[in-house]
């Protein structure tokens, strides 16, 4: 089983796919000040819900995506929404994808830097697909007690290493513990509800003991020392 399909198992329900919550999400949206035709371009998309949100506020999006299960999820929830004019998804890998330079209002990236080679060549990346003045956000994990180590930046590092790229850093959305308990909560429990729906899957017992490995490494080492984040700002 690869990760791509362990991930469709526990995240089958979550809309949106990172500890910060759809509220939050919406404030990330307003300070974004996204409007008629912006054209958007979304890394590592997932199930849709940021795509769909944001062309339901006028947006003509483009969400990159490499798991093809989520592809289908988003694409279906486009059409649900009656959006499919406003909204593209694409599958495959997000490098593989060529932004026309200069060519996005906005560009975003939610969990999701990996995909690009990591927080600096993703900013590098995101912000060359930008119009001039064109707005960002990415969404990434941090410590939250302001050091850094090799594993996890500080935020003010995230923002230094942002800046490098002739932008601005404008706003700031985080996630609070709630919102990381509910986010891996979601995730123990579709591992479990799935692993009883298919009691002789061969995968069965990998699913539950990757999804416990996970809880256990979350309540142990990362709840209340990982933070996670979405930083905002403008190319200048
Ligand atoms: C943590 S999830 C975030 C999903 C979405 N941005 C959200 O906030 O709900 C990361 C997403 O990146 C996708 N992904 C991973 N590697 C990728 C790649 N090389 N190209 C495009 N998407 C990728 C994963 O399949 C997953 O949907």
């Amino acid at each position: 089983m690869s990760d791509s399909d362990y991930f469709s198992i526990v995240e089958s329900t979550h809309d949106v796919q990172n500890p910060i919550s759809p509220a939050k999400l919406r404030e990330v949206a307003e300070h974004l000040e996204i409007g008629a035709g912006d054209r958007v371009l979304d890394v590592g998309a997932g199930r849709g819900w940021w795509a769909a949100e944001l062309a339901a506020m006028g947006a003509e999006v483009v969400g990159l995506e490499n798991n093809e299960e989520f592809v289908r999820a988003a694409r279906d929830r486009a059409a649900a929404s009656g959006l499919t004019d406003r909204v593209r998804h694409v599958h495959g890998p997000a490098l593989e994808f060529e932004p026309e330079p200069g060519g996005y209002a906005v560009a975003t990236c939610l969990g999701a830097s990996f995909a690009l080679g990591g927080f600096r060549a993703s900013m590098e990346w995101m912000v060359a697909a930008l119009v001039e003045h064109g707005r960002f956000a990415i969404g990434d994990v941090h410590s939250v007690d302001g050091s850094s180590t090799e594993e996890l930046p500080s935020l003010i590092e995230l923002v230094h290493v942002a800046e490098e790229f002739d932008v601005e850093v404008t706003g700031l959305v985080s996630a609070s513990l709630d919102d990381w308990d509910r986010y891996e909560s979601g995730q123990w429990k579709n591992a479990h509800t799935w692993a009883r729906r298919n009691p002789e899957h061969p995968d069965r017992e990998r699913v539950l003991g990757d999804s416990r490995r996970f809880r256990n490494d979350y309540l142990t080492r990362e709840r209340g020392s990982l933070g996670w984040s979405v930083l905002i700002g403008e190319r200048r």
